[in-house]
């Protein structure tokens, strides 16, 4: 599948989100491709980084929303929870590359990343409520956390987006550059971090990780009970359908 590119050298593997004409929106087969990336990856002996990128213009605009009304997540193993998983339990360092649009999960799965080189077109949103739906990966837990209760409520409960320089105050991104230095950037950091005793990077990531380890699984686990459930029902289906439409979504009725 050529939506998700997988390279693999001097101990780096960068995957890439390569479906630009839909902005990197994410279909199932997409996060199944990522879940067995990150699981090859942990084991993989070769490989002691991941880096995560999309394109110059876009990160990811979040899920395919299409790919949801036809194959709705509403059990944990679905690839899309397979794939947060995968990432939140990844004990390697992860280096991400983000330019433009980054949408829901393409904000989210930053919580998940070490170092997140960002260009200064970045665009950070976690639109659930916008969309009838609940927050995912964590971030009812971190983003209160990192930016604060108050602008993490204008982020989710308004849904309001924000930009590199605020992702960078509140320590979501490492640093921010012109966008077409962002990619070459994370390859640099993680061939930094690839050439470094690999055992203590692992022990480093875990000790920092630690004290949140167990709530960042429970939480996501409680998240994608509740994100599944809502999925069914009214205000994601106007939501979502009035995506597909072109049209405003109507939830005066609902
Ligand atoms: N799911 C499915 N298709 C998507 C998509 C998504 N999340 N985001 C964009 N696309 C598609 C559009 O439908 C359009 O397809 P078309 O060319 O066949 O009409 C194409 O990608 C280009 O998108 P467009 O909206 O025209 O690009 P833009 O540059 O004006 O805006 C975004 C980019 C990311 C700001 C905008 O596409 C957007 O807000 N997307 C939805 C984000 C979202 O709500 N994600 C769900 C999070 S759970």
């Amino acid at each position: 599948m050529t939506d998700i590119l997988i390279d693999t050298a001097g101990g780096v593997t960068t995957l890439t989100l390569n479906r630009v004409a839909k902005k990197n929106s994410l279909t199932a087969a997409m996060y199944a491709r990522l879940a067995d990336a990150f699981t090859q990856a942990q084991t993989d002996s070769a490989v002691r980084v991941v880096v995560l990128q999309g394109h110059e213009t876009v990160f990811s605009a979040g899920n395919d929303i299409a790919d949801f009304l036809k194959n709705p997540p509403t059990s944990p193993d679905v690839p899309v929870f397979r794939f947060l998983r995968a990432i939140s339990v990844f004990t390697k360092p992860v280096v991400a590359a983000v330019c433009g649009p980054a949408v829901g999960i393409g904000t989210t799965l930053l919580f998940h990343c070490d170092l997140v080189y960002a260009g200064d077109n970045a665009a950070f949103s976690m639109p659930f409520v916008n969309l009838g739906v609940c927050p995912e990966a964590a971030s009812s837990l971190l983003a209160p956390q990192r930016m604060g209760y108050g602008r993490a409520a204008e982020a989710l409960l308004l849904g309001d987006p924000f930009l590199a320089e605020a992702a960078l105050e509140m320590g979501l991104i490492s640093r921010i550059v012109p966008p077409a230095e962002a990619s070459a950037l994370a390859q640099r950091q993680a061939q930094r971090l690839a050439a470094k005793p690999l055992t203590s990077l692992l022990e480093a990531k875990r000790l920092m990780k630690q004290g949140q380890a167990v709530l960042v699984a429970q939480r996501m686990a409680e998240e994608a009970v509740i994100f599944g459930r809502m999925l069914g029902e009214p205000a994601a289906r106007e939501a979502f359908t009035a995506f597909m439409e072109k049209r405003q979504p109507d939830f005066v009725a609902l």
